[in-house]
């Protein structure tokens, strides 16, 4: 995979987000159906990002084995989608507790990847690894480069070569990826998500504080197209140095964005990527970002166009 001038490999995607990721909350979920994978083949995606919540589901002390009906559960849904034709990349998400205390967690979070290889190895090559969804705070890069290439060799004792997606330190900024230091390895990819300008994206989220006063943020000025893509540009130049395809694993807007800049902002990043050789997937499938709506089984077109129109 290590190779300059790559073009995109996981072309377009959306993410099943809030599903095998989700948070007990009482946040929105989804409920994972096979239809869902008929409806994101048939509209045109290559692609489906599932995040899931590993740590929720394994011990706490040595092996840290996974519960076997999780691994079952996960399972379930990587053959929906590798039955379609469509690549599914299986990351580790939600894993805040390795954010606030790496040191206490490397271990576990390395029995976790061998256990996810071994379980999975085997199983062609449309299934992608994600090492770790957003690592922050106290992860930093220092601690991830050193975490990130441990995890890996967990997984190359069983999968010598399955694609692993690394991705950037400070939430997978795009901005962070020059303080990645990639493994030594022919099978990798960087990772990063975009969500610029943030108080764009993220208007009256409700998991992020003080959002509620960017409530009627708009997009769409020269000057913001033109950091749209000089933040893509600079991560694509150094995906290319580094011989790495680069996969735009999240970005998206929150519902309540107005829609006609939300639907300018989705097109004008995702043709960005498209420009750049850049692979991407949407946040999200059909929870608070959602470009499908479970209710009348029907896409967001406009979203759904935004996404996919040539
Ligand atoms: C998180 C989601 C969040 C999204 C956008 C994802 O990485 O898992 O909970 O909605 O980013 O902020």
């Amino acid at each position: 995979m290590r190779r300059s001038g790559v073009s995109a490999p996981l072309g377009r995607g959306v993410n099943f987000g809030n599903a095998l990721d989700a948070l007990p909350d009482g946040g929105r979920r989804l409920v994972l159906r096979d239809e869902y994978f008929d409806e994101v083949k048939a509209a045109g995606f290559d692609t489906v990002r599932l995040p899931v919540r590993w740590s929720e589901h394994a011990r706490q002390e040595p092996p840290f084995s996974i519960v076997p009906e999780f691994f079952a559960r996960v399972g379930r849904a990587v053959d929906q989608g590798v039955r379609r034709g469509l690549n599914v990349v299986v990351n580790v998400h939600h894993y805040h507790e390795i954010n606030r205390a790496p040191d206490d967690h490397a271990e576990r979070f390395v029995a976790l990847w061998r256990q996810i290889a071994a379980h999975f190895a085997g199983r062609g090559d449309r299934l992608y690894f994600e090492l770790l969804n957003e690592p922050r705070d106290a992860l930093d890069a220092g601690r991830w480069n050193v975490l990130a290439s441990r995890a890996l060799a967990a997984i190359r004792e069983s999968d010598p070569r399955r694609v692993v997606l690394v991705g950037s330190v400070a939430m997978n900024d795009v901005g962070a990826l020059p303080e990645l230091d990639l493994p030594a390895d022919e099978h990798l990819m960087a990772t990063a998500h975009y969500y610029a300008p943030f108080e764009f994206t993220h208007q009256g989220a409700p998991w992020v504080e003080g959002s509620a006063r960017w409530r009627g943020a708009e997009w769409g000025g020269d000057s913001e197209r033109e950091a749209v893509r000089r933040d893509l540009t600079r991560a694509a130049s150094w995906a290319r140095r580094k011989g790495v395809p680069l996969f735009i694993g999240e970005f998206g807007t929150y519902k309540e964005a107005d829609p006609a800049p939300r639907v300018e902002w989705t097109a004008f990043v995702r043709r960005e990527c498209e420009r750049l050789g850049i692979g991407w997937a949407y946040w999200d499938f059909a929870t608070d970002f959602g470009v499908y709506d479970c209710d009348s089984r029907a896409w967001r077109q406009d979203l759904l166009n935004a996404l996919l129109s040539r």
